[in-house]
């Protein structure tokens, strides 16, 4: 048989080939040491020198013409498949979709980013800060030094080399460190997790989450503070909510307040306002300048409001959720109330 009826022949089984697999061996078949190219490239040495070169390019030539029939056959045959799967064999476009589990955002993190949204239209920085806190940013800077009494209501946990280590046990030492490295005036607010050595029930949990906020500026009063805390209530609850302040104890602000707001959930009392009127939303206060000293800004010059949002608090309020401990229970049945 000669060359042009051997590729003649070849090709004429190329496209008959009925599948991947058949295809494949018929490559190994053509293609390989034994094959109608390799019988070629193998009569090579024997042929008269003149003769070689010429017989060298044939040899090319139907390696390439072998090749490309060889492709163009598998990708009509990959064609087909696809078209019988559209067709109907082993794909239904009709068949329902297999259920997909949706997840959602957990409403701590919903109310984190309204209030970070609030914040950042009033133009706060928005900050984080170390969960595993030195001493130092947790207290001492705080103005609470070792033998101060506010540190056995912190119940801390300690951790670290002879205690120099806590887990936070606020959103305050961010306070520290941002004007520790922020230049005045600045405002801030830092959401995230605290954790305190608590005996659980339905008030108390070991880890739950704060937001801290910190203005620094010039001539910064009590005004501000509350003006600040009724646009927030405006943002969250979308309509003017009377508040007020009482005296609160907190050693890095003085004076310290617990800010009160108008209860959003009934006109004359209710189960969350306790039949006050009144819910008891943050502390806050004026930064102590002794907190302003030790972060290295002169208290002569600036003044500064500081609050304490409780994040869980305010999630527990505005749900009507009576037991902390679902917050970061991680049972889904609760947490799937919240998807939306
Ligand atoms: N860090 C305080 C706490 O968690 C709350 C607070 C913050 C009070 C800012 C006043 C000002 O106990």
């Amino acid at each position: 048989m000669d060359k042009q009826t051997n590729l003649e022949n070849a090709q004429a089984r190329i496209a008959e080939a009925s599948d991947q697999a058949v295809l494949a061996d018929l490559e190994r078949e053509l293609l390989g040491k034994d094959g109608l190219l390799g019988q070629q490239l193998k009569e090579i040495p024997s042929l008269p020198p003149p003769e070689r070169g010429p017989a060298g390019r044939a040899a090319n030539e139907l390696k390439a013409a072998l090749t490309a029939g060889l492709l163009a056959r598998a990708a009509e045959l990959a064609e087909a498949d696809l078209a019988a799967d559209r067709e109907g064999v082993g794909f239904d476009a009709t068949l329902p979709a297999p259920p997909v589990e949706r997840g959602s955002l957990h409403p701590i993190t919903k109310v984190t980013r309204r209030l970070v949204q609030i914040f950042s239209s009033m133009g706060y920085h928005i900050l984080d800060g170390p969960e595993v806190e030195l001493d130092w940013y947790n207290f001492e800077a705080l103005n609470i030094p070792a033998d101060h009494p506010a540190r056995d209501s912190q119940d801390t946990f300690y951790c670290g080399e002879e205690g120099r280590l806590v887990l936070r046990t606020h959103t305050s030492p961010v306070q520290v460190r941002a004007m520790e490295r922020m230049t005045p005036p600045f405002r801030l607010v830092c959401p995230g997790k605290v954790f305190r050595h608590e005996n659980t029930d339905a008030t108390h949990e070991h880890t739950f989450h704060q937001m801290e906020g910190l203005v620094v500026g010039k001539d910064i009063s009590v005004g501000h503070l509350v003006g600040t805390m009724k646009t927030l209530l405006r943002g969250i609850f979308g309509k003017e909510i009377d508040v007020r302040l009482r005296p609160g104890h907190f050693p890095f602000v003085e004076p310290g307040f617990e800010l009160d707001a108008r209860c959003v959930f009934c006109e004359s009392g209710c189960r969350v306002c306790k039949g006050t009127r009144w819910i008891e939303l943050l502390p806050c206060g004026l930064v102590h300048p002794k907190v302003l000293e030790a972060a290295g800004i002169d208290p002569s010059e600036w003044s500064g409001f500081a609050f304490g949002l409780g994040l869980s608090r305010l999630v527990m309020l505005s749900h009507g959720i009576d037991d902390v401990r679902h917050l970061l229970g991680g049972d889904l049945r609760f947490l799937e109330q919240f998807s939306c």
